[in-house]
């Protein structure tokens, strides 16, 4: 795996904190949304998960494409992959690979996988373009990418104000305006992208969510009107021509 930069480490020491404070068979923080839904997967289908965790999704989705389908969990973290892998062993799945990396340079070959899935980790990554473009090189001609996301759905948010506001919420490594993400995905060559938000996050919420995950230094200089519903998490989908 790359160096990693100093914000992916900081998301790496998180999730790894996150791992290993996890239960048995349980991980203690999950994504934004349900991208395995949106899929709805097919038997004998190849699938990617990005950013799969502790392999709930990926698990899951391999009783949807059974013996003949295969799906594929990426993850940089280490500790989330061996919590996966255990669980794997336990429930006896065996049409799975857990594989170790980036999210902006997949582990795969061109044109591998039928469906890229996703749930809430795009935000995460540095370079979003380079993690879109990556998923979209490994789909095979006419594969699907479904996934969730957090955007930003409020024009003319300071960046580093809106970084602070999502990471109360999420952990957020940046977000894209839900405009920006539609063009980035056109500009990458998606086919039929769709951007939809499905659930907006009030200004309580965030104020909530900083008290419970101490996290209250992050709400200074925000402003109560404007980040009301300027967040949310989002249904973000597009093809491979
Ligand atoms: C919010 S958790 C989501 C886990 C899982 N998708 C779920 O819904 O339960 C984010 C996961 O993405 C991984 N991650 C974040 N940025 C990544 C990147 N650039 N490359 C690979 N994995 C990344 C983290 O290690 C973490 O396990």
């Amino acid at each position: 795996m790359s160096i990693l930069s100093r914000s992916q480490q900081q998301v790496r020491e998180h999730y790894a904190q996150v791992a290993l404070s996890a239960g048995q068979g349980q991980c203690a923080e999950r994504g934004c949304g349900d991208a395995l839904s949106l899929a709805c997967l097919q038997p004998g289908e190849t699938v990617l998960d990005l950013g799969c965790g502790c392999g709930s999704e990926v698990l899951q989705a391999a009783g949807q494409v059974g013996s003949r389908g295969f799906v594929f969990g990426l993850d940089m973290t280490l500790e989330m992959l061996s919590l996966a892998r255990r669980r794997a062993r336990e429930q006896q799945v065996d049409n799975i690979k857990f594989l170790v990396g980036m999210i902006e340079d997949i582990p795969l070959a061109d044109a591998s996988v039928d469906v890229v899935i996703s749930n809430c980790v795009i935000n995460l990554c540095d370079d979003k373009p380079a993690a879109l473009a990556e998923a979209l090189r490994v789909l095979k001609p006419g594969g699907r990418m479904e996934m969730a996301d957090i955007v930003a759905i409020k024009p003319q948010l300071s960046p580093p104000l809106l970084t602070r506001a999502a990471a109360i919420i999420g952990c957020s490594n940046g977000v894209l305006l839900a405009d920006d993400y539609f063009n980035l995905l056109i500009k990458l060559g998606f086919y039929q992208p769709h951007i939809e938000p499905y659930r907006t996050f009030s200004f309580a919420y965030i104020k909530r969510k900083a008290v419970v995950r101490n996290r209250e230094n992050h709400l200074a200089g925000l402003d109560a009107v404007v980040f009301d519903e300027a967040l949310a998490a989002a249904h973000i989908s597009g093809r491979k021509p």
